[in-house]
């Protein structure tokens, strides 16, 4: 009796087990038939052959792509690559004038003289530094201020040095800073300032200069530079903002939000004006003119280029990958480019104010307390704004 008792137990407990296991599996069917776990099968497949891009800058980005693509370096093998993808201006010397794009730029006759420069010059990244201060950051320094210059300007690199780019430690933290030049040329009828500028940085041992035209469409070539420079020169600086000499940056605002970071969100710190859902302008009397046969597509999001501030881990990050990505005649889009293909998205911050802020509010200092950047201010307004910001009467609500 107890025997069959024992057996009924067991039967009716596998019998539970199982009834518990088809509820389960006809659950999961009948939400395949809803389909919530339905697996999608692509129509097309994953692959497909590549067709040159019309644009120039799209098709030596595919060029890159390819190179650095493991997968399809080893599909292109030996006589099979297509001859648009067999781009030996790559391969040879890139800082020799390349003068095949005269023919692979469709219209590169009727283009202005700048973007017949930057097309002759795309493939080159490297010059040489002409003055350097290896030991700078002997001493990682908390905050790296790097601010684009251009040799004229003495009187900007003056007013950030009795401003906002005061360097030394500032709210208990190391700042360092340093003014980003190429070479004002005679080509481009800049007088002769060598010796006025050789004697300033004497004084303040704050200038890093390469032997590049400091033009426009050169700022690309300035922030792949800088991105070395930080490898070899400044890895250990914890957060680098990097600006124009025409702002107004409220050091003491952005070393108080650096410090209330989380250790994650300051790994992967890059703020600034966010711009999305951009692209080339099309209308030639603009500054930031593209044409068709350049680029096409839209741009990523990107950080406007009068100032943003990012991690010391995204400068190593954004330096490797922007070995992978051809230049692009506008600093702060190639800068959201390289960060695309990070697969990051830079972040927008209300304290950035590249388009300024509103006219009733420029002469308040309180106005300026709260905000990070503003654009643009003359040397004057700078000293001013930093007086009123460093006074211990300050008194904002
Ligand atoms: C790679 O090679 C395979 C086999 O030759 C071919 O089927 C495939 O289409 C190729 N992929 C690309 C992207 O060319
Ligand atoms: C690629 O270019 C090189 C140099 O011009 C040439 O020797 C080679 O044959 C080319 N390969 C193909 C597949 O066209
Ligand atoms: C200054 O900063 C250091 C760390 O960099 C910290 O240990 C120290 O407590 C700080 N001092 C003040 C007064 O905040
Ligand atoms: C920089 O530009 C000046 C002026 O055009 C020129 O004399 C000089 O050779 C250039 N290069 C260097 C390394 O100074
Ligand atoms: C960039 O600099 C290089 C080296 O000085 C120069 O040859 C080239 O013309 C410059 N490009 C532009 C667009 O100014
Ligand atoms: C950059 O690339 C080098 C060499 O491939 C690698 O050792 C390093 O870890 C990379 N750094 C980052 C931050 O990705």
């Amino acid at each position: 009796m107890a025997l069959l008792w024992r057996r009924l137990k067991l039967v009716v407990m596998v019998t539970m087990v199982n009834l518990f296991i088809f509820i389960i599996i006809s659950r999961q069917s009948s939400q395949d038939k809803n389909g919530h776990h339905k697996v999608h099968i692509p129509s097309k497949p994953f692959w497909t052959k590549l067709v040159p891009n019309i644009a120039y800058w799209n098709r030596q980005q595919q060029i890159l792509d390819i190179q650095n693509n493991p997968i399809l370096v080893s599909n292109y093998s030996g006589a099979e690559i297509p001859e648009w993808l067999n781009d030996t201006s790559l391969t040879s010397d890139p800082c020799q004038p390349n003068f095949r794009v005269t023919t692979q730029v469709k219209d590169y006759n009727s283009l202005p003289g700048r973007f017949k420069d930057f097309l002759i010059y795309m493939h080159c990244r490297s010059y040489p530094i002409m003055v350097d201060h290896p030991d700078i950051c002997k001493e990682p320094p908390f905050l790296l201020l790097a601010v684009k210059s251009l040799a004229p300007h003495f009187d900007r690199r003056q007013a950030i040095r009795q401003s906002w780019g005061r360097a030394g430690v500032i709210a208990n933290r190391t700042v360092v800073t340093i003014f980003l030049l190429g070479n004002a040329t005679a080509g481009d009828h800049h007088p002769d300032l060598s010796e006025m500028l050789h004697y300033e940085n004497f004084r303040h041992k704050d200038i890093i200069q390469w032997d590049y035209r400091d033009s426009f469409f050169n700022l690309t070539v300035k922030e792949v530079l800088f991105l070395e420079w930080i490898q070899t020169r400044c890895p250990g600086a914890r957060f680098i903002f990097k600006g124009d000499d025409d702002v107004f940056v409220n050091t003491y605002r952005i070393l108080d939000f650096l410090k209330g970071l989380s250790e994650p969100k300051a790994r992967d710190l890059f703020v600034g004006d966010v711009i999305t859902n951009a692209g080339p302008h099309r209308d030639k009397k603009v500054k930031y003119f593209i044409p068709e046969s350049m680029y096409t597509g839209t741009y990523p999001p990107y950080a406007g280029g009068g100032g943003y501030l990012y991690s010391g881990d995204i400068a190593a990050r954004l330096h490797n990958v922007s070995q992978h990505v051809a230049l692009y005649p506008i600093d702060d889009v190639y800068t959201g480019m390289c960060f695309r293909k990070l697969g990051l998205a830079p972040e927008k911050h209300k304290g950035f104010r590249t388009f300024n802020i509103e006219e009733k509010y420029r002469s308040n200092p309180c106005a300026y307390k709260s905000l990070m950047l503003v654009h643009p201010r003359t040397p004057q307004e700078m000293i001013q704004i930093w007086a009123w910001l460093s006074s211990p009467d300050l008194n904002c609500q």
